[in-house]
């Protein structure tokens, strides 16, 4: 089966950076974009060079650091804007411009206070300008699910005459709905693109949890670039989460015959680097990278995966970059991932002795959060106990962890 190739951009170090307890410095910033480029993503955004020297300095760095993958620079659509994010990206092997405006009634009057006629005349300086510095220019129509459709398609058709190569339509608030948004991609791609060689991108918010799905119906529809960042960071609910977009096209190729070029093992690296420099962990049950996201305590499902993983997992964690599955012993679980646990202990238990420890075991699970290795073993009866000349360390990497 052919499949197309998806374009990810990764905005983690521009629109991630953006949230609150999120920001990186210049070394972490760099850090970052290499792990990213190990990672495959296509593009990387970089930074808001205008918006502070910081910015300027860090999309520089980035800049003059990858080789392989597209750097990008955030500009809004006015002159000394563009022209920074150009300085920024003079040393970059591949560098892209990424201009954008609001379309929406709402932030036309509100915010920007321009009428629509202004906002085309923006957009049609300022990509012409960015094309002068650089071959490479995405332009976004920002709150484009909230735009007058036939003004966004103005505004759009406006950009790719003006040069613009990529075009993005984000959905800024998080508002749309994949149904809704699929219909948006199409018009775009009908209304605007046509024959013409122009890339269209999307960029979801997750303010309504819809951000990863409304990606995926924007690829079914003709979107060819994603944007998201890893671990789902950005403004507000955070952006459509990079792992989540790539491990449902990898695991579901049967229903999208999409691929891209990000090398899946290294998915769980790149969400543990960017928890170390922002300081904070996903939540446990985050798809692909949470802490719970292989780990099973029910009895049921930790019997089932002990006789195959298969049972209850779509993907392997070794796929993801996680070590191995783990069978959490808590009080859901049952006499086959205890026994398997008192075994890497050091302990071979007979029925007898089995039973015994396992109705001490939920009793005292009903009562205990956390259940340690050393809980386990002293609730073995002493002669059990004894038998064992093993030395318990709790190294924390088993696969059966005595911890709810
Ligand atoms: O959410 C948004 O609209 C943006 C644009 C700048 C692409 O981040
Ligand atoms: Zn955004």
């Amino acid at each position: 089966m052919i499949r197309e190739r998806i374009i990810v951009f990764d905005t983690t170090l521009r629109d991630g950076e953006q949230s609150p307890g999120c920001s990186m410095n210049l070394d972490e910033k760099v850090r970052m974009a290499r792990e990213l480029e190990t990672l495959g993503v296509d593009v990387i955004e970089a930074g808001f060079p205008v918006a502070s020297e910081g910015d300027f300095v860090a999309v520089k760095a980035v800049a003059a650091q990858c080789r392989v993958a597209k750097v990008a620079a955030l500009c809004r659509t006015a002159e000394q804007d563009v022209a920074r994010a150009a300085e920024a990206l003079k040393a970059a092997a591949h560098p892209r411009i990424h201009t954008f405006v609001a379309t929406s009634d709402i932030h036309l009057q509100h915010k920007l206070r321009k009428s629509r006629q202004e906002v085309l005349e923006m957009t049609r300086e300022s990509v012409r300008l960015a094309r002068d510095f650089a071959e490479d220019v995405e332009f976004s129509a920002e709150d484009a699910t909230r735009s007058d459709v036939d003004y966004l398609c103005e505004v759009l058709s406006v950009a790719v005459d003006s040069g613009a190569t990529v075009l993005n339509v984000p959905d800024t608030v998080g508002y749309t709905t994949p149904g809704e948004f699929s219909q948006l991609v199409q018009t775009v791609k009908q209304r605007v693109v046509g024959e013409r060689q122009v890339t269209i991108s999307v960029h979801c918010h997750n303010d309504l949890g819809l951000a990863v799905a409304n990606t995926l119906a924007a690829i079914e529809a003709g979107a060819r670039q994603v944007e998201c960042t890893i671990n789902g960071i950005g403004e507000r609910a955070g952006n459509a989460s990079l792992e989540e977009i790539v491990m449902a096209l990898h695991v579901r190729s049967d229903q999208l015959p999409f691929e891209t070029g990000v090398i899946t093992r290294e998915l769980y690296p790149a969400s543990q680097l960017l928890c170390a420099i922002v300081g904070f962990e996903v939540q446990p049950n985050k798809a692909i990278v949470g802490r719970n996201a292989f780990a099973h305590e029910a009895g049921i499902h930790q019997h089932g995966v002990i006789n195959n993983p298969l049972c209850y997992e779509i993907m392997t964690p070794e796929s993801v970059g996680v070590a191995a599955n783990q069978l959490v012993l808590g009080k859901h679980s049952g006499r086959h991932a205890l026994s398997l646990r008192y075994a890497e202990l050091g302990f071979q238990l007979n029925p007898t002795e089995l039973d015994a420890a396992y109705n001490s075991f939920t009793a005292l699970a009903d009562r205990k959060k956390r259940i340690y290795d050393q809980d386990l073993i002293s609730l073995l009866l002493p002669p059990v106990r004894s038998r064992s000349a093993k030395t318990v360390v709790d190294t924390g990497v088993s696969r059966i962890a005595a911890t709810v």
